[in-house]
């Protein structure tokens, strides 16, 4: 592992390249990157990189984000078939129809999308600032697309909006269900459940606080509590714990995985600055819509 680790570090310096990964990745991914974040916080970073070439460690849309905020940088994927599913149950012709069934709507659409449904849409979000992306907008029809949870959840916090939900979900916090929650309850009582919006409304419920994986990480931190049960994908734990060393964190179920996010290895972090592949080629068209709905996102306060 040493060798590969110094042999990436030799090549990210000779492509002046900059690693970025997310939460979910392997912990030895999180270690090598110069950028571990959440969504949001990947792409406010990915504006303000100097380097010539962007290593995302994540799934393809977060490489395609970095590619939409940096057209003139190289960005790499290392594994293409690290995709998102939930990103692929939306399309561009969903969110055409949906406009014509509600012509007064706003389409905002989770980052967890294509660079092409993004170029559909009016403004991105991320479940970190989805709320304050709802309240900026003076239309009073969302259509949300394309987590159902996560637009069930922001809409908790909006009373003077109606909500259009599109039918998408991730497959790995779906599942999760109330009998998890009282199950990890009962194993350790008096413990915070901490879970990701992208969990079904009824977990949401039944938990202690609702969040992004930064948001997890940053109540974690700020809380009297020693002890969480975590309900997202358990690459979140490397970070928890680096950031808490004297916290412990239980999982809200057993095998918690994206299988996506772990495709990516030291190996293919290697052969990507090595080989310069795979790279993010979006049409320039593409790219000029999709950033108007980041930008519009990433300017909200
Ligand atoms: P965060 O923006 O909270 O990191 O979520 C990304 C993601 O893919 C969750 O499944
Ligand atoms: Fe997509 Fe879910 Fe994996 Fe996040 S955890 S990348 S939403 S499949």
């Amino acid at each position: 592992m040493e060798e590969l680790i110094t042999k990436i570090k030799e090549y990210k310096k000779k492509r002046n390249a900059v690693i970025l990964a997310h939460f979910y990745e392997l912990p030895e991914i999180q270690d090598i990157a110069d950028i571990v974040g959440d969504s949001l916080e990947l792409s406010q970073r990915a504006c303000d990189v100097k380097a010539d070439v962007i290593v995302t460690c994540g799934v393809r849309f977060m490489a395609e984000t970095a590619k939409i905020l940096n057209p003139q940088k190289t960005v790499l994927l290392p594994v293409m078939e690290a995709g998102c599913p939930m990103a692929d149950m939306v399309t561009p012709d969903d969110i055409r129809s949906l406009r014509r069934e509600h012509p007064d709507a706003a389409v905002v659409t989770y980052v967890n999308s294509s660079a092409e449904v993004k170029a559909e849409c009016d403004i991105c979000c991320t479940s970190s600032n989805a709320v304050k992306v709802v309240e900026s907008l003076s239309e009073k029809e969302i259509i949300f697309v394309p987590d159902q949870n996560l637009g069930n959840y922001v809409s908790r916090f909006i009373s003077n909006k109606k909500f259009i939900f599109h039918n998408g979900y991730c497959p790995v916090h779906h599942c999760v269900t109330v009998e998890d929650v009282l199950r990890a309850r009962a194993a350790h009582p008096e413990v915070p459940v901490l879970v990701h919006p992208e969990c079904p409304p009824s977990v949401v419920d039944h938990a202690d606080f609702a969040g992004s994986t930064a948001g997890i990480i940053q109540y974690a931190k700020n809380s009297a509590s020693t002890d969480f049960i975590i309900g997202t994908e358990e690459g979140i734990l490397h970070s928890l714990k680096k950031q808490n060393p004297d916290k412990h964190f239980h999982m809200l179920r057993d095998r918690f995985i994206c299988a996506n996010m772990k495709k990516i290895t030291l190996e293919s972090v290697l052969h990507s600055l090595e080989r310069m592949e795979h790279r993010i080629e979006l049409s320039d068209e593409i790219i000029q819509k999709a950033s108007t709905s980041l930008a519009r996102m990433l300017a909200v306060k």
